[in-house]
């Protein structure tokens, strides 16, 4: 949208500027104005300058938009029956992702582009402006690259996951299966993705064939990030921080040695506690993270197996409530947080030459998101300046 647009009488607004010792940057009686889909001046109300367009915030707080810097949003079907015999007292194996996977090879472009478009469209009605969107639920090279066009339909930030589990027709063939990822799976992939992931787990993909999947990821210019000790402890962070990942993502069963590797690097460790909430598992540890000096985002990780949740608000406020985050680092978390984890500048902050990606809360401060819990509080988004 051409011209410029003031929002006006913001109570709050969180800038994300991290001076003065506040990481959310937090002006108050504030206004902010965008030319050309980016933040152009932040300052005082009242020295606001004239603009074409205003939207009056009625002294409700204005945040930038969550990143959520990990999903999985292109699969057919959904697996209602698991959750329900999880809650019954079922473990959680990642087994269902096989389950999933059938369907998905069994369902149209159209049928995944169609679920892509509905879960990114609930994902922006709940202010989530950025998204990553993996692959992983295809594992053969056709639908891998297929999940991955239609993925790069909705967002910058896709990420192959040909490295999901091996799929039923590799049974007992793990090494078949690496070397299927990394020559014709991977040369299929990479021109639509900008990331590859591997889930490294008992279970999915040990060590020494994750970092060979990632290695041969690297050489075809695509950046690292890794699906790591999420279901016990195990290699995957420091494999992450050894091949400089941007993001280890999990992070559930941590060492000492993992969280001082992670502590002396520039991976950032991404929490995803909807797949805790959704598999009845015990949280990861934000606390001891965040005073190591590890640099955490939150995430939905939204997928029909362990997390079908969209909600980055519903994150944030089970990261307070249930792993010792402050409402402000869960926040920041949530938004910068997601920004380093998918290395980009341009969102994750409201200050000049910022993409204008921000949400008005129906609330006065960023407390309200973990404060009231399931309410929608998302009054209105703007994604690239345009209201939404
Ligand atoms: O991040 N852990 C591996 N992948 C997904 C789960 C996928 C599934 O259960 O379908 C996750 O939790
Ligand atoms: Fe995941």
């Amino acid at each position: 949208m051409r011209g410029s647009l003031l929002v006006d009488h913001i109570g709050e607004l969180v800038t994300n500027d991290g001076r003065d010792g506040d990481p959310l940057g937090i002006r108050r009686d504030a206004a902010l104005l965008i030319e050309d889909g980016e933040v152009a001046w932040t300052g005082p109300a009242r020295h606001a300058p004239a603009a074409d367009r205003r939207i009056d915030a009625g002294g409700a707080a204005v945040l930038p938009g969550f990143v959520d810097s990990h999903a999985h949003l292109v699969f057919a079907g959904d697996r209602a029956a698991e959750f329900a015999a999880r809650m019954a007292g079922e473990p959680y194996t990642g087994g269902g992702i096989r389950t999933t996977v059938g369907a998905t090879r069994a369902a149209s472009d159209d049928d995944l582009r169609a679920t892509v478009g509905r879960l990114r469209a609930e994902m922006l009605r709940q202010g989530t402006t950025t998204v990553e969107i993996k692959s992983g639920y295809g594992l053969t090279v056709a639908d891998e690259a297929r999940s991955l066009r239609i993925a790069a339909e909705f967002t910058e930030d896709t990420t192959f996951l040909g490295a999901h589990v091996v799929p039923a027709e590799y049974a007992d063939r793990a090494d078949d299966y690496a070397g299927l990822v990394c020559g014709p799976m991977l040369a299929a992939a990479a021109p639509y993705a900008r990331w590859i992931d591997v889930f490294c787990e008992r279970g999915a993909f040990d060590a020494d064939h994750a970092r060979a999947i990632l290695a041969c990821g690297q050489a075809a210019g695509l950046g690292v990030r890794l699906h790591a000790n999420q279901l016990g402890p195990g290699p995957g962070v420091r494999l992450g921080v050894e091949l400089g990942a941007a993001s280890v993502d999990h992070c559930t069963h941590l060492t000492d040695a993992d969280v001082d590797a992670l502590a002396g690097s520039e991976t950032v460790a991404t929490l995803l506690p909807g797949a805790e909430f959704s598999t009845r598992s015990p949280y990861p540890d934000a606390r001891r993270l965040l005073d190591a000096g590890v640099t955490v985002a939150l995430a939905t990780d939204c997928n029909p197996g362990s997390s079908y949740t969209s909600s980055m608000p519903f994150c944030v406020a089970l990261a307070v409530r249930e792993m010792r985050m402050t409402p402000a680092e869960a926040v920041w978390a949530a938004t910068a947080g997601g920004a380093a984890a998918l290395r980009r500048t341009d969102v994750g902050r409201l200050t000049p030459g910022a993409r204008a990606d921000l949400i008005v809360l129906d609330a006065p401060s960023h407390l309200h998101l973990a404060y009231r819990p399931g309410v929608p509080l998302i009054r209105q988004v703007l994604h690239n300046g345009v209201p939404r």
